[in-house]
């Protein structure tokens, strides 16, 4: 079946007001790419100046708490990033998996924190290069779709990031067939846990997508966007990574 591709950046810990100026030539460019569903994740502080400025683009949290208030200091709930004109949120990125120590368990929740805000939700997965180098990527990936994955998983408000650990930041990234074979093995288990709907769910790649790179990458069987950290911090390096999902 035909997916609708989404690409989608995610700026970590980077940017500014000032760097705002950057989503005006990608709203153009996704203004100019019907075909194509374009969002951004920025800082939380940047989330309402973002959403703002570019009314056209689906801005985003980088992560939200799996609670919608209390005594959690310093955490930002998902109706609150929603009040601050949040359309979606990442969960379960890498970065915070390995940081923050986040589990399945917590990913589950911050994704059913979402689906409670009225928000999209994209859900990151992906193996470290010591579990490749074992031959466990599939079974890593596939095990944290069968931790992760919230009640009410449904396409037209959750995504799936494959982001192999090694792959992120660091100019390497798997062979289009490696690609391939871990999207569809993620599929055939969101077919296992919720049926008929797995074919409609969009399955993202992300780690080193580039201009370069992102045609091949876009092009591999059961991939439907890419999540794209570096190459969305500018507009002269993500236009073509969104014209590259529109061809
Ligand atoms: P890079 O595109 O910088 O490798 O980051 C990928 C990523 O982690 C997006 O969430």
């Amino acid at each position: 079946m035909a997916r609708r591709k989404l690409i989608a950046g995610n700026w970590k810990m980077n940017g500014s007001v000032a760097a705002l100026a950057e989503l005006d030539g990608i709203a153009a460019a996704a203004a100019h790419a019907p075909g194509v569903d374009v969002a951004i994740a920025v800082p939380a502080t940047l989330i309402a100046p973002a959403a703002q400025r570019v009314p056209a683009l689906a801005i985003g949290a980088e992560d939200v708490h799996m609670a919608a208030s209390g005594a959690h200091t310093g955490c930002i709930s998902a109706e609150m990033v929603a009040a601050a004109g949040a359309t979606f949120t990442i969960v379960g990125h890498s970065e915070r998996r390995a940081d923050q120590q986040e589990s399945d368990a917590d990913v589950k929740g911050k994704a059913a924190a979402a689906r409670r805000a009225g928000i999209g939700a994209i859900l990151c997965v992906g193996e470290t290069l010591a579990e490749r180098d074992a031959g466990d990527a599939e079974s890593v990936v596939t095990g944290q779709i069968a931790g992760s994955l919230p009640d009410g998983a449904a396409a037209d408000w959750l995504s799936i990031a494959y982001e192999p650990v090694w792959a992120i930041g660091t100019g390497r990234t798997p062979t289009v067939a490696d690609v391939a074979a871990i999207h569809g093995a993620i599929r055939a288990k969101l077919a296992v846990l919720i049926g008929d709907e797995a074919v409609r769910m969009r399955l993202l790649y992300g780690g080193s997508v580039t201009p370069d790179n992102a045609r091949e990458l876009l092009g591999a069987d059961d991939v439907d966007g890419a999540l794209v950290g570096g190459a969305s911090l500018t507009a002269a390096k993500f236009v073509p990574i969104i014209e590259a999902g529109a061809a």
